[in-house]
């Protein structure tokens, strides 16, 4: 395969480039929050329509665009984004667990204000050093310090604990789309462009459930016994010919990609729920395992018991 590199202002780099040359654009454009201080967070490109329409030229027909932004400043983006005549097709939220709170402390301001100094307790290291390792926090990993303080006035004791942001934990990323020259057939037999390939996206499998997978050839369904609580039925079900085959099946093509996506961190994994998973209605007429693979959840119903596949934390659907 090859490949070019143009380093540049994307300004200009992009009018080099000919109109519907390119599959998919990828972009962390700056934030516009001058992240820092710093300049280069401040472009305005982000914001840009004449820009996001540069991009919208240069792309095939039914090309993708996946645009990082900041939670505070997504929608400016994606409506410049919409505004050139994309078509915003989904939001893809990125949860990680390196960030930083950057927020005021509010007692500490009311003191200050008041020309009030206060009580050093002793010191904390911040969450900046004992966190971040990404750009986006800052000098991550350096050894930084803050005082703990009592608070000196009575406002300021009673405003003690307040701040002014929540710690940064995702980020949106724009989903947009080229518009298509008609049907998504006929795009892609065009241009290779406007879908999505899902089978080479998903989400391998794994734990403890898929391993040791033994085959057995797929019988009659499961109904739950009169004399059965819904929890020995499930205990069943989860040992039954079919289970154990849409396992395997789940196992072989992996989840469904969602839009949700994480960085894995042990912080973040922990975040979400412990959960039995990969739902497969027991009571139907036909077993439909492909149904398993797309990582749907069925709602109990009446005669009906949710087939629990894995289990683990909830990370582990995204
Ligand atoms: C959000 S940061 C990207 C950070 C990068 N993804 C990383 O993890 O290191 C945005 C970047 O866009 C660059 N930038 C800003 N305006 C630009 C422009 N007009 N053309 C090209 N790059 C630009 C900034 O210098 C900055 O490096």
């Amino acid at each position: 395969m090859s490949y070019q590199i143009h380093h540049g202002d994307n300004r200009e780099v992009l009018k080099n480039l000919a109109d519907n040359s390119i599959d998919s654009v990828v972009t962390d454009p700056p934030y516009e929050l001058g992240f820092m201080g710093k300049s280069w967070d401040a472009t305005g490109v982000a914001y840009s329509v004449e820009l996001w329409q540069e991009v919208m030229r240069v792309l095939k027909p039914g090309g993708h665009l996946l645009a990082f932004s900041g939670s505070r400043t997504y929608h400016r983006m994606a409506v410049a984004i919409e505004d050139a005549g994309f078509e915003i097709r989904d939001q893809i939220m990125w949860i990680y667990g390196s960030g930083f709170p950057k927020s005021h402390d509010v007692s500490k301001g009311i003191d200050k204000q008041a020309g009030a100094e206060r009580e050093v307790l002793g010191e904390k290291i911040t969450g900046r050093a004992l966190g971040g390792s990404n750009w986006k926090d800052g000098d991550a990993g350096g050894q930084e310090f803050v005082s703990i303080t009592a608070p000196a006035t009575a406002e300021a004791k009673q405003w003690q604990g307040w701040g002014t942001a929540l710690k940064p934990a995702h980020e949106p990323i724009v989903v947009a789309r080229k518009p298509l020259i008609g049907t998504v057939a006929a795009n892609m037999l065009t241009y290779g462009t406007g879908g999505l390939n899902i089978d080479k996206s998903r989400i391998v499998a794994k734990g403890e459930n898929f391993d040791n997978l033994k085959s057995r050839p797929i019988g009659k369904l499961n109904t739950r016994r009169n004399d059965e609580t819904d929890e020995e039925f499930e205990a069943r079900v989860n040992e039954s010919p079919q289970q154990l085959a849409a396992l395997a099946k789940l196992k072989e093509l992996g989840r469904w990609p969602a839009n949700v996506i994480h960085d894995g961190s042990d912080e973040v994994v922990a975040l979400f729920p412990y959960s039995k998973g990969g739902a497969y209605p027991a009571i139907r007429g036909k077993s439909d395992i492909g149904a398993f693979a797309q990582g749907g959840n069925h709602k109990d119903k009446p005669n009906q018991a949710r087939v629990m596949g894995d289990s683990g934390s909830a990370a582990r659907f995204f």
